[in-house]
């Protein structure tokens, strides 16, 4: 009967879709209630400008603006960014949706400014990132009345849902600034030389010149002005979806579907994650979006009325029109100051406020403040036309469960305001793992009404205090006992004190807590506490608090940041090699037509595959039931180690993995099987059906130790040897022995992991389109397991979004996997491994352990070192001991230790197999290294400065595996780095803010580095490459290297372009692939340049001389390219070369004979600046400047955006990006052996806050380099590791804190210094009430 009623109304609904993209009206008919936009966009309308990152609306990728009338009376469009990954297609009926491919486009020479400026200021290196970041900032453009008034700061705020793991944002930043009208205030000095180049400050000016008068933008069509919502009912195959615009029509609704037979849904931020992740299934969706009475927003004398169904974006400005602290006493501020760092604008312009109310998140940002401020929830229903009030404080129930009947509606939020009469102070606080776009650790609400007992002599007593605070329990929860306790006490520290204890007893935390950091979150509780008390002390008197305690008061102001690019005069011989070429797919990456893997189109027939993964560490397979899912609609097989025509055993170096797993899972997320279907959705589905069972087996190993402890390691230990360190550390003045752990680190390329395997039936080839740095490999071991020769397949490579070592080995057993699929059916395949997924199959960084003893004299100079060094390999060899050897060779990093010994051993575990990553091991030897220097500093009371210039190598000193230095820049790096950036002038400058400053921190710290260039593998010392002349003048070159965005083939195409004298524009690389190209070596080491830059000179000089040999016959010596070319042709020379480099006098590692050789040492020195909140470990990197010598540079450009973006990993390696791992020990809240920080929304890498406000980069002058093609030097993974200079300025921060307290004591920072790694250093009553027996030695738990 209910059903019925229901289905009469929605009769009388439209049942359809219309709306606009770019400008072209789209009547859709037939959809699926649960396609995301993005999916819509990208598979239905074939615009994959658009990009999948993360699918959870953690990276921006995906974001498109949605435009929309909202009052057709004046005609007002609200513009909204919006990420397609979450938003429902069905959310767009009656928008205009303008994605990338709207603004302009390469092949119609009509870029909109945004476009051609990202790309001309090298703001796009592998360009996945890119459309999504030209649509935020065209949507902040757009909605601003009047672009004109943009300034420099609602740039850098509106990009804060968008991340980039290339470029470090500095480029980017300046390419938006541009728009900006307010530009000429950057602070950067115009350079003195007019050879030098400060791009930030010329290049910036040089655009603003150009500026019109108002931006163009894509037009709204005239349809939608006139465009009145209408209810919509659409029914789906699986689910239905209604929209009604009444409120009476969707009380109604909720009325006829109560509880589980329907959701209510606005923004969709929430639910998606649900349905997506965690697999919760709604039969019919409600969407309240369109529901007038949800979206009214009054002030009346009483009170702040908030609809439920306004946007988080609308409600932040009505706030601000409203904010008056004399009249609310700060709640407006309260919530602004809490929208402002909550999620992201993409999110915010769609998320409701009713959605985060009901969403019962125990770490929702507002409810804290909500609750803190008394608010009482209106809800309503039909049934007796009720309208209920709850008080927020009896609404929630339990974890995720609120005092709501199945049938009711949150209609608004009331929120009373103070009596004027009342001294009445409210306040909000969020402390979270990253500044921009992620949840809080802990929030708080804090609200406390006070009386005057003697305000003369500031006394004032209690009225009234709510406490509330996020991740203190399953719910928002309020410290009732505490504030009952409070009333009638005076507004004193000790007060504030005893309510810190309360409070800590009334809300405990323990090790099971979910998200763990428990000691960290009882802390903050307190730091919170704390900085309101003060905060209200300053606001009843200003000179009721001591002025170096203010620094607790307020955050941090951060203003806007700015960068400086210093590149030497280059050498007037080269006409392309040397020049800043743009990155030759920059154009296509910011109008979005640069296609990747995933953006390729299928080829009929085409079925899509999903990984079936293991869920337990270390297990043997009893059964694989397929049952259920071979009944979903589309299935087609199950593909297991069974189906594998030729060897199931595979892996890089050593083989000593599966294919599919046939029996034993030795990690979660192993490989077990591949379902194929006929569509991706079909596909997961399916895969998520498949029952596995499995008899779990001992031990399981998950760290470091345990694999110590059961003696679980991979290969024999390695030792290298240089004196006699024994002997050395036996007569020292001094030693000291300490251990360091280093956490892993996510490659987090913005592009996963995906591949296309297409099968020739007819000649048993195989061509394989895979998003993998290593072709050939991929080749060879596809080929093993189809049991077929490798002339056979073909692997294909035309560009990645981002690879950073995470492509060079594990990307290849989900590609054979596929290609066995592929055989099987003999149809093409293809896989796209979403972002959760590929985080738990492809391994990371390694963790390390390492131990160190070293000897040193009173000066503090080192006479010897003995270190021993572990990582965590995870399950298989892969690349693990050659990890291991380049961190055995990097623990010198730029020091004389004159003895040493290094030992290392590989520790095998029941994790995924880590793997490469930028640096290979060297950033964790570089940071044990400099470790050690502090502690001997630290122990001789030394200024570590000191140290380290005392024990620099110096030219031609012999590092411990007995290779010379030559042509040795690191003195000289150092001394101009320390005047250039004027350290010691800084240094004073942070002693003095420091004793100002009593929560505040400073640290400022120097470093250098030198990396060793060459695989260590000496056969991979190798490249080929392959040019083809044709009759035009045209060049196609092909070489061994792939692009990932670190502008390989443009430096390629500038070599080719220089070698042949030709113009640059005839050269082009169209892909790299195995067929012309074999035996590639990966691209990786940062070697990919030299190897392949001398193969394609070696192909080229062969071509030239063959020209020149024409040119010195012909009379006419002013033959064009063209002409020249033609000759050739008619002559029959031949117009086509291979070339080849190996490189010379390289003896890899050869740790028998205690030796080891690199090419030559890319080297660098970096300062950082930090300023750090001591109380809850929040930081702002103030300046960095980093001095570089890349040789002569083949692109200055280029590889100024490879030191500003390696730098910015680093720094998120050191400092933010923190991998977890459920274990027995450490993080028993999450089940061992699985990865709890799986996407974007737990895993933080660096965002466009995390730049430092001022950002120099210098290039090395008069530095040439022999040894490398054109002088050059690499420079891919060189500059990482200058990220730990803010590292060492953080600990320092840190250290003047501790000194503060009364403790002097060397203290151990591991890494990541997270915030709350930092926050637990700077030990003091906070930290030693959260945990009482060991504040003052306390170390985070990790994954190691
Ligand atoms: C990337 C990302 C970042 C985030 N960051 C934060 C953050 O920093 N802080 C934070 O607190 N949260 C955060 N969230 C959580 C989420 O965005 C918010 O809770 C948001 O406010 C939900 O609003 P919505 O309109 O999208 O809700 P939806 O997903 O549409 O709905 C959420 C829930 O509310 C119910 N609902 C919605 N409207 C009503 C109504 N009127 N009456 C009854 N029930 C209703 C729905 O049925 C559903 O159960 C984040 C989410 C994502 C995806
Ligand atoms: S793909 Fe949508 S935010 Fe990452
Ligand atoms: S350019 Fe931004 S992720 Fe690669």
């Amino acid at each position: 009967m209910v059903n019925e009623t229901a289905h009469e109304s929605s009769s009388s609904m439209v049942n359809y879709l219309s709306f606009f993209v770019n400008g072209k009206k789209v009547i859709e008919h037939n959809v699926e209630p649960e396609w995301t936009l993005l999916w819509f966009l990208r598979n239905k309308l074939g615009l994959t400008g658009s990009k999948l990152g993360c699918g959870e609306g953690g990276c921006g990728a995906c974001t498109v603006l949605v435009s929309q009338c909202v009052d057709p009376d004046s005609g007002h469009i609200e513009h909204r960014t919006v990420n397609g990954c979450l938003a429902l297609v069905c959310s767009v009926d009656g928008c205009h949706v303008i994605t990338v491919e709207g603004l302009g486009s390469v092949s119609k020479s009509n870029l909109h400014p945004i476009q051609s400026r990202l790309a001309e200021m090298f703001g796009s290196q592998c360009g996945f990132c890119t459309p999504g970041i030209i649509m935020s900032l065209y949507g902040t453009i757009t909605s601003l009345p009047n672009s004109s008034s943009l300034t420099m700061h609602d740039i850098e705020e509106s990009l804060d849902g968008n991340l980039c793991r290339c470029t470090g944002y500095r480029p980017i930043l300046d390419a938006a600034k541009t728009f900006a009208k307010d530009i000429n205030q950057l602070p950067c000095k115009k350079s003195s030389t007019s050879k030098i180049t400060s791009t930030t400050f010329d290049k910036c000016h040089s655009f603003v010149e150009k500026n019109p008068s108002s931006l163009s933008q894509v037009e709204f069509p005239q349809e939608l002005l006139h465009y009145i919502p209408q209810s919509i009912y659409i029914k789906g195959s699986l689910i239905e979806w209604y929209r009604p615009v009444t409120l009476s029509e969707l009380l109604h609704l909720r009325h006829t579907y109560p509880g589980s037979a329907s959701k209510l849904v606005f923004g969709n931020t929430e639910v998606q994650i649900e349905t997506k992740f965690k697999r919760l299934k709604y039969p019919r969706l409600i969407a309240v979006t369109h529901v007038k009475e949800l979206k009214e927003m009054q002030r009346t004398a009483n009170s702040l009325i908030l609809g439920a169904g306004v946007t988080l974006t609308q409600l932040q400005s009505k706030l601000v029109e409203w904010n008056d602290e004399k009249i609310d006493g700060g709640i407006c501020q309260s919530l602004i100051d809490q929208l402002k760092y909550f999620a992201s604008t993409q999110i915010r312009n769609v998320a409701s406020l009713g959605g985060n109310v009901v969403n019962a998140s125990p770490i929702s940002d507002l409810n804290p403040v909500l609750q803190a401020a008394n608010t009482e929830l209106e809800l309503r229903r039909t049934k007796d036309n009720s309208v209920r009030f709850v008080s927020m404080h009896e609404f929630f129930l339990s974890y995720r469960r609120i005092a709501m009947t199945d049938d009711e509606v949150l209609v608004a939020v009331h929120i009373p305001l103070p009596k004027p009469s009342t001294k009445y102070f409210l306040r909000a606080y969020k402390q979270a793992r990253r500044r921009d776009d992620d949840i809080g650790i802990v929030s708080a609400g804090l609200q406390v009404q006070v009386e005057p007992v003697k305000s003369e002599v500031n006394q004032w007593r209690i009225v009234s205090a709510r406490f509330s605070f996020g991740g203190m329990g399953p719910t928002t929860v309020m410290a009732i006992n505490t504030q009952k306790e409070l009333i009638g006490q005076l507004w004193t520290k000790t007060v504030i004190v005893k309510a810190c204890q309360s409070a800590l007893k009334e809300l405990p935390l323990d090790e099971m807590t979910p998200g763990g950091q428990p000691e960290y979150r009882r802390t903050l509780l307190q730091s919170f506490m704390f900085k309101f008390y003060l905060y209200v002390c300053t606001k009843l008197r200003p000179s009721f608090v001591d002025e170096v305690d203010l620094s607790a008061v307020y955050p941090y102001d951060r203003p806007v940041s700015h960068g400086q690019q210093i590149i030497p005069e280059r050498s007037e011989s080269q006409k392309v090699v040397g020049t800043s070429l743009p990155h030759r797919s920059s154009y296509l990456q910011t109008t979005g037509e640069a296609k990747y893997t995933d953006d390729m189109p299928s080829l009929p027939g085409t079925l899509h595959a999903a990984l079936v993964l293991s869920t337990q560490p270390h297990a043997r397979i009893k059964n694989i039931d397929i049952g259920a899912a071979s009944h979903v609609p589309g299935f087609v097989t199950f593909v297991n180690h069974q189906d594998v025509p030729g060897r199931n055993d595979t892996g890089d170096m050593v083989q000593d993995e599966e294919v599919f797993i046939s029996s034993i899972v030795q990690c979660v997320g192993a490989i077990i099987g591949i379902v194929v279907c006929e569509t991706e959705a079909a596909a997961y589905t399916a895969a998520g059906l498949i029952q596995i069972e499995y008899e779990l087996l001992t031990p399981t190993i998950l760290t470091i130790e345990d694999a110590i402890q059961q003696e679980s390691f991979i290969g024999d230990e390695q030792r290298l040897r240089q004196g006699n360190p024994e002997k050395a550390l036996a007569e020292a003045e001094h030693t000291l022995t300490g251990t360091l752990f280093i956490g892993g680190q996510e490659h987090f390329y913005l592009e996963t992991n995906c591949c296309m395997a297409i099968p020739s039936n007819d000649d048993h080839e195989l061509t394989l389109y895979s998003s993998t740095q290593n072709p050939s490999k991929t080749q060879e071991l596809t080929a093993l397991a189809l049991g077929i020769d490798s002339n056979r397949v073909t692997c294909r490579i035309k560009r990645m979004g981002g690879a950073f070592g995470g492509k060079e080995s594990r990307s290849i057993t989900p590609c054979v996997a596929t290609a066995v699929a592929a055989v099987k059916v003999g149809r093409p395949v293809r896989l796209n491994m979403e972002r959760d997924i590929d985080m738990c199959v492809t391994g990371q960084r390694h963790p390390f352990k390492i131990d160190y003893n070293i000897g040193f004299t009173s000066e503090g100079r080192f006479s010897a070192l003995d270190v021993r060094l572990w990582n965590n390999a995870g399950c298989s060899f892969d690349l693990s001991m050659n990890v291991m050897v380049r961190a055995m060779l990097h623990i010198d990093n730029t020091y004389q230790f004159h003895n040493v010994q290094v030992r290392g051993r590989v520790c095998k575990t029941n994790l995924p197999s880590n793997t490469a990553f930028r640096g290979f091991g060297g950033p964790q030897a570089l940071l044990a290294c400099e470790t050690i220097v502090e502690h001997v500093a630290a122990h001789l009371k030394l200024d570590p400065f000191v140290v380290r210039r005392l024990n620099l190598y110096q030219e031609g000193d012999l590092t411990h595996f007995a290779q010379p230095l030559e042509r040795w820049n690191i003195p000289r790096l150092f001394d101009e780095l320390v005047k250039s950036s004027d350290f010691i002038e800084r240094q004073k400058s942070v002693e003095t803010f420091n004793k100002l400053n009593t929560y505040r921190k400073r640290g400022i710290t120097i470093l250098t580095t030198k990396f060793g260039i060459a695989f260590t593998a000496k056969f991979f010392n190798q490249a080929a490459a392959l040019v083809h002349i044709y009759k035009d003048g045209s060049v196609l070159l092909t070489h061994g290297g792939t692009e990932m965005g670190q502008g390989l083939h443009t430096k390629m195409i500038a070599i080719a372009a220089e070698a042949l004298g030709c113009d640059v524009n005839k050269v082009h690389i169209s892909d790299t692939s195995t067929d012309k190209v074999a035996n590639t070596s990966p691209t990786a080491a940062s070697v990919s340049s030299d190897l392949n830059g001398m193969a394609i000179q070696n192909a080229c000089e062969q071509i030239r001389q063959r020209l020149d040999a024409i040119r010195a016959r012909d009379s006419n010596s002013h033959l064009s390219w063209e002409d020249i070319v033609k000759r050739a042709y008619f002559e029959r020379v031949d117009l086509c070369a291979h070339g080849f480099y190996s490189a010379p006098d390289i003896i890899g590692a050869d740790f028998v004979n205690n030796r080891a050789s690199y090419n030559y040492f890319t080297q660098g020195a970096a300062v950082s600046e930090v300023e750090l909140d001591t109380l809850t470990g929040d930081w702002h990197l103030l300046r960095a400047d980093i001095l570089m010598d890349v040789g002569t540079s083949l692109n200055p450009q280029i590889d100024i955006g490879q030191i500003e973006g390696a730098f910015i990993q680093g720094l998120g390696l050191f400092t933010m990006e923190e991998l977890i791992y459920g274990d027995y020990t450490q993080h028993k809240w999450t089940k061992p052996g699985a990865l709890f920080t799986r996407g974007p929304s737990t895993y933080k890498i660096p965002s466009f806050s995390d730049v430092p406000l001022d950002m120099r980069v210098s290039l090395l002058s008069d530095a040439p380099n022999p040894l490398a093609i054109y002088s050059s030097k690499a420079i891919g993974e060189p500059p990482l590791f200058l990220g730990a200079s803010a590292f060492f300025a953080l600990k320092h921060a840190c250290i003047a804190y501790r000194e503060q307290q009364g403790l002097s004591d060397y203290f151990t920072l591991h890494s990541p210094a997270t915030v709350e790694r930092l926050r637990m250093a700077c030990a003091d009553e906070f930290t030693q009430r959260a945990c009482p027996k060991e504040h003052e030695t306390f170390q985070a738990r990790g994954s190691y």
